[in-house]
């Protein structure tokens, strides 16, 4: 494989991994991803930014053979997560007098991760610069997209901004640019939901930061290059605010139908009264599809089932994950069916402390609903929409 250029001197040197099905063994891939990496050919200097993750660095190290790279003075580390770093201990000993550039905090990390030692880094402050010759990199030290060590890099001359994870998509791609909007928007999407949504204050911050910059060109470390930098902040700003949409997520796991027949009820009776509503049987569904709804949901009602007189360990699965990613959802509240008793909510509550959400009584069934249950059902529905009423979304 030959680079891409992105403008003279400029190349994208990264590698898809299409086989890849899980990130942080936490959310499933639908495409797979990419692990990005540039290369700047300055008149005096040549800079990597990010490398490679390690499983690939061979490749990686061929694909700068191939394509004729003999020397790199500068690896700039934008963040020290190993997808991106993984592979630094192997460029600075195939070019020796190279050294890793980055920010104090990232530093840390990549000696503690990647046993890189202290002589071959420098450690840059927020603003500086670096030259390259004709080309001047900056530094700008964005703790919280999401690591703490997490910094972006400006190509000044060119105005390209280098952002690392943050505006990144798990998405494979040939072309720089996608021209499929939709297919960028639902795996941006998702990559937001995942890694991007529990920084949600820092992510609006730092839509602010770039709109200062203004940059020509959007360069993240996953997915497709955005030539329309717009496109993608108004998405975060969209994602990022505090504002939910109509909408009401129903993740929910049944073990004989009633907690199903319940999530049923409640979605065709809320969507009658003009409530978008979403039902997701957890055991069947793409823990993403959950997570990329939960970026937009007011409501989050989680169904379960109980199991040895315990919520059924799926929907605790899912409350933990909603607790970990911070939805903006601003009310939640829960059905379920039990055989001989237990503690079905409780648990369940306890689990989703991070969430700032008003609880809306819960609706608990012995086995299948009943009249009262569906009364109580109706309740719970008119409850909702009275609270969506009261949040100006409906
Ligand atoms: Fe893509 Fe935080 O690494």
């Amino acid at each position: 494989m030959k680079f891409k250029q992105i403008k003279e001197n400029i190349f994208y040197c990264g590698l898809n991994d299409a086989d890849r099905i899980i990130f942080d063994e936490l959310i499933p891939l639908e495409h797979g991803t990419t692990y990005n990496s540039y290369l700047i050919n300055g008149s005096e200097k040549t800079a990597i930014i990010d490398t490679m993750y390690p499983p690939f660095t061979k490749d990686y190290l061929d694909n700068l053979d191939d394509s004729g790279v003999k020397n790199v003075d500068y690896i700039i580390a934008n963040h020290g997560e190993q997808d991106h770093s993984g592979s630094i201990p192997a460029l600075l000993e195939k070019y020796p007098n190279a050294k890793v550039v980055t920010n104090n905090v990232c530093k840390g990390n990549i000696m503690e991760m990647l046993l890189v030692s202290e002589d071959r880094i420098i450690v840059i402050k927020d603003k500086e610069t670096l030259s390259l010759g004709d080309k001047t990199l900056e530094f700008h030290i964005v703790p919280g997209v999401h690591w703490p060590d997490t910094m972006f890099t400006r190509l000044i001359e060119d105005n390209i901004l280098f952002t690392c994870d943050f505006l990144g998509a798990h998405l494979p791609f040939e072309e720089l640019y996608s021209k499929n909007d939709d297919e960028l928007i639902s795996c941006a999407k998702r990559y937001y939901a995942e890694i991007m949504m529990p920084f949600r204050p820092m992510c609006k911050k730092y839509v602010k930061l770039i709109d200062e910059i203004k940059p020509e060109i959007i360069c993240p470390s996953h997915g497709p290059l955005h030539d329309r930098p717009e496109f993608i902040l108004d998405l975060y700003r969209d994602w990022a605010s505090d504002e939910p949409k109509n909408l009401v997520l129903i993740p929910y796991v049944s073990m004989y139908k009633s907690v199903e027949e319940m999530a049923v009820y409640l979605k065709e009776k809320l969507e009658s009264k003009g409530v978008k509503t979403l039902c997701f049987d957890i055991i069947e569904s793409d823990l993403g599809d959950i997570a990329m709804n939960l970026v937009d949901a007011a409501t989050i009602i989680i169904g379960v089932s109980m199991v040895l007189a315990s919520p059924h360990p799926a929907a605790a699965n899912v409350a933990y994950i909603a607790n970990l990613l911070k939805p903006k959802a601003k009310f939640a509240s829960f059905i379920g069916s039990y055989g001989w008793g237990g503690d079905l909510f409780g648990k369940l509550g306890g689990m989703l402390s991070n969430l700032k959400v008003e609880v809306i009584e819960p609706v608990l069934v012995k086995g299948k609903p009943k009249e009262e249950d569906y009364k109580a059902l109706d309740v719970l529905v008119d409850s909702v929409v009275e609270a969506h009423k009261k949040a100006n979304l409906l």
